[in-house]
């Protein structure tokens, strides 16, 4: 990571009135939690997302599709937030407004202390009936981790309330998000390949309103043209990144 970059962008944390954060599945890597894009460990790399993320899938094999959101909520509960996670809670008591909006559903930074956290996505441990959308008690869905439980209102079939291809984002969760993009002065692209909308064009929103952007990936071709972009992995870049601007010990995190 270059040093220039990273005191430029201290500067601009340390100035910035609004803050607005993007984060996906990168954010959680050093959790332990699997990418999706990943050529070798992500799960896309070795399951097809319209066999497991899609309306289709599910009614063509409920268990199948139940029993692998089930074993990923297992995965997330085990993992802890990692220090990327701790830098953007802790950062909401360094600047006068932080929006955080994630596509993550491991809920990882509510679990590193960040309030408010837009969920794009929605969560893996929420679980709403196919046909009505009523909730569904959590404890009804852990007791059945292989097939999903009926609805005890409408006897549909349970899924996770997570948002799957071909489906719309919710409304407000969304509005939230183009409202933080619109009016933040710095937005920070974290962990995230870009490539699923409309969430990618969310930092584009942002800089059409004249705020900065700066991209934190350790994988060169995330860089955006024209932003500012710090290589590295979000544990390593965003503790190192709260040193420049703050002067706090990397190991605090
Ligand atoms: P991807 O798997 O597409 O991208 C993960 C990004 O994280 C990549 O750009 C990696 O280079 C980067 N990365 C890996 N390790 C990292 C680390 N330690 N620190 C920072 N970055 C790291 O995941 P998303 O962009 O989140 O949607 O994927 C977007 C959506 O596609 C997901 O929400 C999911 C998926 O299909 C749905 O399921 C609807």
């Amino acid at each position: 990571m270059n040093d220039l970059e990273l005191q430029k962008v201290a500067k601009l944390i340390q100035s910035a009135n609004h803050v607005a954060v993007l984060t996906g599945a990168g954010i959680s890597a050093e959790s332990g939690m699997a990418t999706f894009r990943d050529p070798l460990t992500g799960m896309w790399a070795h399951f097809r997302p319209e066999d497991l993320a899609t309306p289709d899938a599910f009614r063509r094999n409920p268990a199948v599709v139940w029993n692998w959101y089930m074993q990923r909520r297992q995965s997330a509960i085990k993992a802890l937030p990692n220090p990327g996670h701790r830098v953007l809670a802790w950062l909401e008591t360094k600047v006068p407004r932080l929006s955080l909006i994630t596509q993550n559903v491991d809920n990882l930074h509510q679990s590193a202390g960040s309030s408010n956290v837009v969920e794009l996505h929605g969560s893996i441990h929420r679980f709403k009936c196919f046909e009505n959308h009523h909730a569904i008690p959590i404890e009804l869905a852990d007791a059945s981790p292989e097939e999903p439980p009926q609805c005890p209102s409408c006897k549909s079939l349970a899924r996770p309330d997570v948002v799957w291809f071909g489906e719309m984002l919710p409304e407000l969760a969304m509005n939230r998000a183009i409202g933080s993009a619109q009016t933040a002065d710095l937005f920070l692209v974290i962990g995230t390949s870009g490539v699923v909308q409309p969430a990618a064009s969310l930092g584009i929103t942002a800089k059409r309103n004249g705020s900065k952007v700066v991209v934190i990936n350790p994988d060169p071709n995330a860089a955006m043209a024209g932003e500012i972009f710090l290589q590295g992995p979000s544990g390593v870049v965003l503790p190192r990144l709260a040193e420049a601007a703050w002067g706090v010990d990397q190991s605090f995190f």
